[in-house]
């Protein structure tokens, strides 16, 4: 197990559409652990296998509360989505980049976990947010496509200029 290097905006293949997984076999597993590292290496809540170059339809995730909120998804759906939420979020593929975005406020989630046993996960707050930013990640979908255009310039813009030392406490997946 060990952390791998995490990729940012304007690597291709955070813009692939990742292939389903066929089988959960040990290779899946080591990579299931290494997302781990590097996310919690990363102080995130979340992880997709395209971030660290494997695009493939698995994730992690852990949002810290409550505790048992954690795990890994593969080829996850989601079946069900109702209400609204704009909270500020971020990704760790453009770090210190956040803003307002506006998701489904409970969604429910299938898929499998890491033993390759079907899970159905029913979520609201913070851990919908960060499933459907996940989720997003596997279609190849980052947090700034789902803001405005003129936020999104404005963001892309901001990207271009980070300065190295900025830090942001919003979650970042
Ligand atoms: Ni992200």
């Amino acid at each position: 197990m060990s952390a791998r290097e995490i990729r940012l905006l304007g690597d291709p293949v955070l813009r692939e559409l990742a292939e389903p997984v066929d089988r959960v076999d040990e290779d899946v597993r080591a990579l299931i652990a290494d997302l781990m590292d590097t996310m919690y290496e990363a102080d995130g809540i979340g992880l997709a296998a395209s971030q660290v170059g494997v695009p493939i339809r698995v994730f992690v995730y852990d949002i810290r509360e409550p505790e048992d909120a954690r795990g890994a998804l593969i080829n996850p759906r989601i079946v069900e989505t109702s209400g609204r939420q704009k909270e500020e979020e971020g990704c760790l593929s453009i770090p210190d980049l956040r803003e307002i975005v506006q998701r489904a406020g409970r969604v429910v989630v299938e898929g499998l976990d890491a033993d390759g046993e079907g899970v159905r996960i029913e979520a609201e707050g913070l851990l919908s947010r960060c499933l459907q930013h996940e989720i997003d990640h596997l279609d190849g979908v980052l947090f700034i496509d789902r803001v405005s255009p003129l936020k999104r310039k404005m963001l892309l813009n901001k990207w271009s200029k980070r300065p190295e030392s900025e830090r942001s406490a919003t979650p970042a997946m």
